[in-house]
Parts: C-alpha cells; sequence; structure tokens
C-alpha cells in the first residue's frame, strides 16, 4: 500500500533561504549543504539563478555551486526560469541538473515571473530543450496545485494541463507544490489523480509547504496513492517570496521521523538532519520550526 522506500528532494538551502528577508552568508549556505549531503539526503536543491533584482538572496548561487563538497551519487539541482539562468547555469560549475517552474494559477504567475501561463510553457520549453542538448536533467515544478494566494481555489484540471506540459518538454520528474499549504488529504488525493491521468505517479513528487500544518496529512495521503518522492525543507525553512504569508516546506525531520516510523526507507539519518536544522536555525536566530527536531530538542533520535 505504501511505497518501500521514499526519495526526499531537501529543497531547503533554496525554498528556504530565498524566502530569509536578511541575506545568509556564504559560508553557512554552504556549510548547510555540506551538513545536508553528510546526511544522507541524495537531492540537495543548492539555489537558482533567477532574477537578483526579484530574489537578491539566491545572486550568489554560482559562488555557493563552487565550494560545496559533492557526495558520491547526491544531487545538486539549481532552479532557472529561463535562457538567462540556464546560461548562467551551464556556465557555473557542475551543474548536472535544473529544476524549471510554472504555476497553476494566472495571476501567481504574474505575481512569480512576470508572465502568463501559456508564456511561462513557451519559455520553458525552451529552456528545457536546450538544458537536454548540454545533457542536464530537468525536473518540473507546478505551483498553486491547492490553492493560490490570489484567485484562491483552483481546479485540479489546470493543474493536470500544466504538469502534463511540463512532462511533455522533458522534465524527468513534476513536482505538485502546495505553494501556500491549504490544501487538505481528500483534496490532495483528489488533485493527485486528476494529475495521475495524465502523468504516471511514479514520475510525480510531493511539495507541501506546511503553513496550516497539513503537510505529513498530506504526504501520508498521496504516499497511498504511489507517489514516492517528497520534497521538504529542513527545519521548515522557507517559502516563497511572492506568496505572502506562506511558511515553509514540511520539515525534512517531521518527513524522515514519520517515515522511519512506517519502516519507509529514506537513507536519511535523522540526528544528523536535526543538527544541521539546529545549526541554520541558530544562524538565522530562531527555533526549528520541526516538531519533531523540537522533541527531540537537538539531541537526535
Ligand atoms: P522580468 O523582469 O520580466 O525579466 O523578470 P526580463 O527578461 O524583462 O529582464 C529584466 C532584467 O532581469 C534584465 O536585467 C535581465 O537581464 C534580468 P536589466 O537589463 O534590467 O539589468 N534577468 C536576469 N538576471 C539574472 N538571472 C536571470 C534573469 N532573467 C532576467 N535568470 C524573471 C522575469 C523570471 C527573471 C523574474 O520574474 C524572476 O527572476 N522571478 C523569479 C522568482 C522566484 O525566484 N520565485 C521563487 C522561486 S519559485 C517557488 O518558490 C515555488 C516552488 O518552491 C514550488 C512551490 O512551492 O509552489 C518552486
Ligand atoms: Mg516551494
Amino acid at each position: 500500500m505504501f511505497p518501500e522506500s521514499v526519495r526526499i528532494v531537501e529543497v531547503g538551502p533554496r525554498d528556504g533561504l530565498q524566502n530569509e528577508t536578511g541575506i545568509v552568508p556564504l559560508a553557512a549556505k554552504v556549510a548547510l549543504i555540506d551538513a545536508l549531503s553528510e546526511a544522507g539526503l541524495s537531492t540537495v536543491e543548492v539555489g537558482s539563478f533567477v532574477s537578483p533584482k526579484w530574489v537578491p538572496q539566491m545572486a550568489d548561487t554560482d559562488e555557493v555551486l563552487h565550494r560545496i563538497i559533492r557526495h558520491q551519487g547526491t544531487r545538486y539541482p539549481v532552479l532557472v526560469p529561463n535562457l538567462k539562468g540556464l546560461d548562467a547555469a551551464l556556465a557555473a560549475t557542475r551543474v548536472e541538473e535544473i529544476a524549471v517552474f510554472a504555476a497553476a494559477s494566472e495571476a501567481f504567475s504574474r505575481k512569480n515571473i512576470n508572465c502568463s501561463i501559456a508564456e511561462s510553457l513557451d519559455r520553458l520549453a525552451e529552456v528545457t530543450e536546450k538544458a537536454k542538448d548540454h545533457g542536464l536533467a530537468v525536473r518540473g515544478y507546478v505551483s498553486c496545485v491547492l490553492g493560490c494566494p490570489y484567485e484562491g481555489e483552483i481546479p485540479v484540471a489546470r493543474v493536470a494541463e500544466v504538469a502534463e506540459a511540463l512532462d511533455a518538454m522533458g522534465c524527468y520528474e513534476v513536482s505538485l507544490g502546495d505553494t501556500i499549504g491549504v490544501g487538505t488529504p481528500l483534496k490532495a488525493r483528489a488533485m493527485v489523480e486528476a494529475v495521475a491521468e495524465r502523468v504516471p505517479v511514479e514520475r510525480l513528487a510531493a511539495h507541501f509547504h506546511d503553513t496550516y500544518g497539513m503537510a505529513l496529512a498530506n504526504l501520508l495521503e498521496v504516499l497511498r496513492m504511489g507517489v514516492s518522492v517528497v520534497d521538504s525543507s529542513v527545519s521548515g525553512l522557507g517559502g516563497c517570496p511572492y506568496a505572502k504569508g506562506a511558511t515553509g516546506n514540511l520539515a525534512t525531520e517531521d518527513a524522515v521521523y514519520m517515515l522511519n516510523g512506517m519502516g519507509i526507507h529514506t537513507g536519511v539519518d535523522l540526528d544528523k538532519v536535526c543538527a544541521a536544522g539546529a545549526v541554520i536555525s541558530a544562524t538565522l536566530g530562531r527555533e526549528p520550526t520541526s516538531r519533531v527536531a523540537r522533541a527531540l530538542g537537538g539531541k537526535g533520535g
């Protein structure tokens, strides 16, 4: 009924740190990514090549890529919105994978990337084609799959259309983003059912922000449906700069604790993730958001 193993995609260094009001020092970013690799995360999203005027927090992504210690078998993708971002990624140190992002909401698309959904898909088709020509793997994101901060309810058919478009252009996986964390389990199920009619469930990932505390419940529901890739953020860092009030992703510590308890293999060392979360939280001057990290009190599991 549940998958035997789950691949966790750690998005904290990108989705988390992009939303900080201050700029996190380069050394702290590198130390965080190194600690996450050391904790056994097989994918760690490093940063993004977006406009530094829009998201100044990610402006040093090329330097981060240069300094991190890469682990054998670990993937270090970066987010890319357009050809300019792709060219920057190709010029950077050892980028082997990018992630492109579109939205299921017109209003959010305009706020986040300054164009319509259709324009963004045309743009991303070019990006994906060129990236693949250069031998890069491409992952796709759909935002606002369970609701939009500007439009409210989003029809599941529109989520399915955008996911299908990303799949058709050659994304090896499509990550379904509840950007503002408003989803509840049965809505998450209905959304994944609609998408899975167009994109096989084996190529779908769950990306649930935890604004309303629903992310674990939603995850459990979609695991039952065969989703086996989960995006999460150490210490629950994050949000989206263009989705006001949205908090971080499902915390990696919480995901790993639940999956461990269910006997589902992740390859992630809970003690080490908690330690990485404690360090970055101290750097940011706050307690980890993760309930599990707090319960374990920095002692690990
Ligand atoms: P624009 O202003 O429409 O772009 O922004 P433009 O093409 O008109 O160019 C304007 C200026 O930006 C020019 O510079 C370009 O060179 C520069 P100027 O001539 O004025 O000096 N520019 C760039 N610079 C660096 N890198 C680039 C780049 N592109 C243009 N790649 C753009 C359009 C897409 C660039 C902008 O809207 C942008 O950067 N948006 C990114 C927003 C973002 O990063 N959001 C957060 C990530 S998405 C997310 O968090 C959701 C996710 O987690 C899933 C979920 O939770 O739902 C993935
Ligand atoms: Mg996100």
